[in-house]
């Protein structure tokens, strides 16, 4: 009776696992044959009540079933759920024929062109670029350039000092001392760079950009300057700019001027950008000092020079219509966006 129903089971339990196709289906029949309540459990559990003479044999069988069933089960097991998995990769295949996704662009800051293009409007007029560091010896900054210790010309540029001899440099002039100590006339350089000074309102910001200009040669005149200059502002502003020389004083050039643009914003009427007088001061100029020359073993008896230093920020404002310089340095993107 007992061989029967051992028998019975096997073939009841293959023929599930057979027609099982599934992993779930495939634990169905584990659970149906050595689950708690299964076949095989109750098979075991009722060896008890079998008389003494047959229970180690069908004891024996039964057990040898279950290790049978239990292997089988774990096979079919292995084998649904490879084949699932592979239909799941499948499923899940990327399309490599899909068009990417465009990763977010970023933009050049509206500076960072305005540099730019300053660069290479006097790139093309031949000049070369040279550049200098920001930290700056006292020497470079001023004493070279014709400003001693105690002129008041030094309150012009309130200055960041790091120790005694040492600066932030406030303005991008100690590059023509580097750039003339390094080369003989002629020399046709300008030279983009980082100022800082204690300075800060809607026109002025503590740290800015300027470009230096720089010609030395034989010959080299004031007349020079203003056309360099003016031919600048038609390819910066356009054909109908208007540019204006004003007298000033600089140490380190003799005569000097500075250049103002019509104001963008009034068009010369008068606003809080330039301060009512319709003109927006964008570079200070001149006629290399004779003593700057001497400085660095130049003979203002052969040659002579002009030299410019523009802001670049001050450039920016009047091309894009902005009306606070600060605004350069907020990083606001709705700011940046419109120059994208
Ligand atoms: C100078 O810095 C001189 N080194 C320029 C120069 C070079 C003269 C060569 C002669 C020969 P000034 O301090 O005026 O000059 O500054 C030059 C320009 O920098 C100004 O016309 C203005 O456009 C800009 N600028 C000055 N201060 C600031 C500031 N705090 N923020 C933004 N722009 C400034
Ligand atoms: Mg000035």
């Amino acid at each position: 009776m007992a061989n029967l129903r051992i028998d019975r089971i096997r073939a009841a339990a293959a023929a599930d696992l057979q027609a099982a196709t599934t992993s779930a289906e495939a634990e169905t029949v584990r659970v149906k044959y050595l689950g708690r309540q299964g076949e095989i459990t109750q098979l075991l559990r009722s060896l008890a009540s079998l008389p003494a003479a047959e229970r180690p044999e069908v004891g024996r069988q039964a057990n040898e079933l279950k290790v049978e069933i239990d292997r089988l089960v774990g096979e079919k097991l292995a084998l649904t759920r490879a084949a699932e998995r592979r239909r799941e990769l499948e499923a899940e295949r990327p399309d490599l024929t899909l068009p990417g996704r465009r990763p977010p662009l970023g933009a050049l800051h509206p500076l960072t062109r305005v540099d730019d293009e300053i660069v290479e409007i006097f790139i093309g007029l031949g000049f070369a670029v040279a550049e200098g560091p920001e930290v700056e010896s006292e020497y470079n900054n001023f004493e070279a350039l014709n400003i001693p210790r105690d002129h008041p010309a030094r309150d012009m540029q309130d200055t960041f000092y790091l120790s005694e001899d040492t600066l932030l440099r406030t303005h991008t002039s100690p590059v023509q001392i580097r750039t003339m100590q390094a080369q003989r006339p002629p020399v046709r350089v300008i030279c983009p760079g980082k100022v800082y000074r204690r300075d800060a309102d809607i026109t002025h910001s503590p740290m800015f950009h300027q470009v230096e200009g720089l010609a030395v040669d034989r010959d080299i005149s004031m007349g020079d300057l203003k056309g360099t200059l003016e031919l600048f502002a038609r390819e910066m502003f356009g054909a109908r700019s208007r540019i204006r020389f004003r007298p000033s004083f600089f140490p380190f050039t003799e005569p000097s001027a500075e250049v103002d643009v019509l104001c963008f914003l009034c068009g010369g009427g008068g606003c809080r950008v330039c301060k009512q007088s319709g003109w927006l001061e964008i570079l200070g100029s001149g006629m290399v000092h004779p003593q700057v020359l001497r400085n660095v073993g130049y003979d203002p008896e052969e040659v002579t020079g002009w030299a410019f230093g523009m802001g670049v920020e001050r450039v920016a404002m009047l091309k894009y219509g902005v009306d606070d310089i600060r605004l350069f340095f907020e990083n606001d993107l709705r700011f940046l966006h419109q120059f994208a």
